[in-house]
């Protein structure tokens, strides 16, 4: 004989409400559960229930620890029996008291043993028990935590929300109750507030209605325990390499993993291209799985294309990453010569027309004809294409699912003549025959067509002549040196682009050449002028230079020579050269003249009282230790005397020194005494 107690929390809670509510005890609870034998083990007293206030069915619900296989259960209500080989049974209400309290409890039957339930006592039709919420999403809106399950009615109903952190087994629950608000797609969602959201969570949910649903609620059983992964916050970081190959390109893009906490449920990537999305795929683009690897290989055609990637997990998707990979260079396109506008194309063909503004072609506007589009469709996008408007023409196909460009240039449907004239037209620096012209580009969207080249005409103002003279210029330029003009003339000259359709606006300027004359005379005047300066400089000039090649030949001059002094002779004779010195032999009557001569230095001696003696001696000394030729073995006086001989001598003749043979120096005694 044993007691069995199973008084279950969740029940106490939803009794104490209610009866706090309504004021009156609903269930009675038996305290008496009987056991009659050891092998069983009493089952937990049974809930009777119905899913929802709608619902006509019923279910009694209860539990037991089963050892044997073959268990009979008698389900009691007051005294009307069932008899069930199940846990649970479904009750039609026909067979039921709704209204009115009923005792409910359940025996079971082991072998020849029975043991019995405690009792409840309900009033089946106030009591409701949801199913526990199944296939749960989640989903981070910051740092709330949104929860979204299927609701078992149509009404708001309370919800009990129990989370803890991932993998913190050791955490307690914590505990949040709030009422679930209903969508119009009959989900229910709960808001758990100020979560982490880099973090992964556990969360479990239960739900009851609401009193204004059923008097008597019941919890619902625990939804199953949910991870929670943390939010991708942010987009994932790719790197792109892009090789080019046969007319396609290879475009492999790589990227991190998304962080621990956002992977625990797992990650997946989502690619897409924007040469699928219009409307030229070489795979049906439902082909394009979700990936969980970190890099992806896929081919382009030529044309811009932007890939993007997305990392999503179960609580939601990271932005995306897009990578844009612009057009292959277009730099030298050419004109179209033929295009598959109006042909029939295949399901493998693709075109693309990208519309050109300002210059480039935009992406914005692309019309791109798929041979995989239906033929109403082909026909619309046919008739999109406008006149006058240029176009980067593509022609992609699909070689063995791989996008290949084939062709590429620049298109008009219909060209027109330029709707502008070129911009900007002036003209500058105009001589006598000459002016320069500048212009600016006319802007593509007014070219209407493809510039051939520019039209460049003059024509003279006010003359007889209007014959025009026109130039073929390239549509490259944007300036122009006009030629070949009559000088002081007025000129109207205009420019017009031209494309195949015709000549289009013309930008006008007028110029005026400057007059020939007055310039004329006034160089001329000048030349004359640097002619007159030139001849008077090389004159001067050549006469310099002639002194420097012929020196003029010396004529010898006979100088002044009183007031020589010695010392002024001693330096000189240090200073200078002497490149030739003459003496002249004296005769054998050379006596007389010596005398002769000495007679006249006595003269000359008298005469010249002024001289400073000393000087004189010095003179002679030094001449006495110079003079080799005037040493001879007699008195000093001899010596003496035959140096001042031999001296004087050479004062009274006069003697011509050469100095590089341009400048003489003569040394005289003075010029009464001289040989003159
Ligand atoms: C079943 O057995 C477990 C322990 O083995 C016990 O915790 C539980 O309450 C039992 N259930 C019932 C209904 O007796
Ligand atoms: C159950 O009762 C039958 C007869 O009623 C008896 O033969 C059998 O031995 C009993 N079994 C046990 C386990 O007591
Ligand atoms: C949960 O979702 C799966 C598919 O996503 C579906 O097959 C299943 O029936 C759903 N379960 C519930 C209880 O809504
Ligand atoms: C998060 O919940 C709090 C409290 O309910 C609310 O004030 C806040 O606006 C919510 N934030 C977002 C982003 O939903
Ligand atoms: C690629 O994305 C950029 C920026 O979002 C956009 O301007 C461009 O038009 C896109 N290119 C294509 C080919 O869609
Ligand atoms: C200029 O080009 C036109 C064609 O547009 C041609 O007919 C004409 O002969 C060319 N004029 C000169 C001077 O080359």
């Amino acid at each position: 004989m044993m007691f069995c107690l199973d008084f279950p929390l969740y029940l106490m809670e939803s009794l104490k409400r209610w009866s706090s509510i309504y004021g009156y005890v609903a269930v009675f609870m038996f305290l008496t559960t009987v056991s009659k034998g050891s092998t069983c083990e009493a089952p937990s007293s049974p809930q009777c229930f119905r899913r929802n206030a709608d619902e006509s069915v019923y279910m009694c619900e209860w539990s037991m620890n089963m050892t044997e296989s073959d268990v009979t259960f008698d389900l009691y209500f007051n005294e009307t029996k069932f008899n069930i080989k199940k846990t649970w049974h479904e009750i039609p209400e026909e067979q039921l008291i709704k209204h009115r309290l009923v005792h409910i409890r359940v025996e079971a039957h082991v072998g020849n043993s029975s043991c019995r339930s405690l009792k409840t006592s309900v009033k089946l039709v106030d009591t409701v028990k949801y199913e526990a919420p199944g296939n749960i999403s989640v989903s981070w809106l910051k740092n709330n935590l949104s929860l979204v399950w299927r609701a078992a009615e149509k009404y708001p109903a309370l919800a009990e929300v129990w989370f803890r952190r991932d993998k913190h087994p050791i955490e307690s629950w914590e505990k949040r109750e709030m009422t679930t608000t209903i969508s119009q797609t009959s989900m229910c969602q709960v808001i758990v507030a100020n979560l982490l959201n880099h973090k992964a969570y556990q969360v479990q949910i239960r739900h009851q209605p609401t009193l204004a649903r059923a008097l008597n609620p019941l919890w619902s059983d625990w939804s199953q325990v949910v991870i929670v992964p943390g939010e991708l916050e942010h987009k994932p970081e790719v790197t792109m390499t892009k090789t080019l190959v046969n007319n396609g390109r290879r475009v492999t893009l790589t990227w991190k993993p998304v962080q621990h906490a956002a992977a625990v449920r797992g990650v997946t990537y989502s690619l897409n291209d924007t040469q699928s999305s219009h409307g030229c795929p070489c795979r049906p683009v439902k082909n394009r799985d979700p990936i969980s690897t970190t890099s992806y290989t896929t081919y382009v055609s030529y044309s811009a294309v932007n890939i993007s990637v997305i990392a999503r997990n179960a609580a939601g998707s990271s932005p995306p990453a897009i990578i844009q990979v612009p057009a292959e260079s277009a730099a030298d396109l050419k004109t179209c010569d033929e295009t598959l506008l109006n042909v029939k194309i295949n399901k493998t063909t693709c075109l693309e027309w990208y519309e050109f503004q300002d210059g480039d072609p935009r992406p914005e506007n692309i019309l791109t004809l798929s041979g995989r589009k239906k033929k109403k469709e082909k026909m619309q996008i046919r008739k999109n294409i406008k006149d006058y408007v240029r176009y980067l023409y593509f022609e992609h196909r699909c070689i063995r699912g791989k996008p290949r460009t084939v062709k590429m240039c620049l298109f008009y449907q219909k060209e027109g003549v330029p709707r502008r004239e070129p911009q900007d037209f002036t003209a500058f620096s105009e001589t006598h025959s000459s002016a320069n012209l500048l212009w600016k580009a006319i802007p593509f969207v007014d070219q209407q067509g493809f510039l051939t080249h520019y039209k460049l005409c003059s024509v003279k103002i006010g003359s007889q002549d209007k014959q025009k003279e026109c130039h073929n210029i390239s549509a490259s330029l944007t300036k122009y040196c006009l030629e070949n003009l009559t000088p002081g003339t007025r000129y109207d000259v205009t420019l017009a682009g031209v494309t195949r359709a015709g000549e289009g606006l013309q930008a006008n300027v007028t110029i005026k050449t400057l007059p020939e004359k007055p310039l004329n005379v006034w160089l001329s005047l000048g030349l004359l002028f640097v002619f007159f300066l030139m001849s008077i400089m090389f004159t001067f000039i050549l006469k310099r230079i002639k002194n420097l090649m012929f020196p003029p030949v010396p004529t010898p001059v006979i100088l002044d020579f009183t007031n020589h002094q010695p010392q002024n002779q001693e330096t000189m004779e240090k200073e200078e050269k002497v490149h030739e010195l003459t003496l002249h032999q004296l005769p054998p009557e050379h006596k007389t003249l010596l005398e002769d001569l000495e007679e006249s230095t006595v003269q000359e001696r008298d005469d010249s009282t002024d001289e400073d003696p000393e000087n004189e001696r010095g003179d002679s000394q030094m001449s006495e230790g110079t003079s080799d030729e005037c040493l001879s073995p007699g008195s000093t006086e001899q010596v003496l005397r035959c140096s001042r001989e031999d001296i004087e001598q050479m004062d009274e003749l006069t003697m011509l020194i050469y100095r590089k043979g341009l400048v003489f120096d003569v040394k005289t005694d003075s010029p009464e005494n001289g040989l003159n």
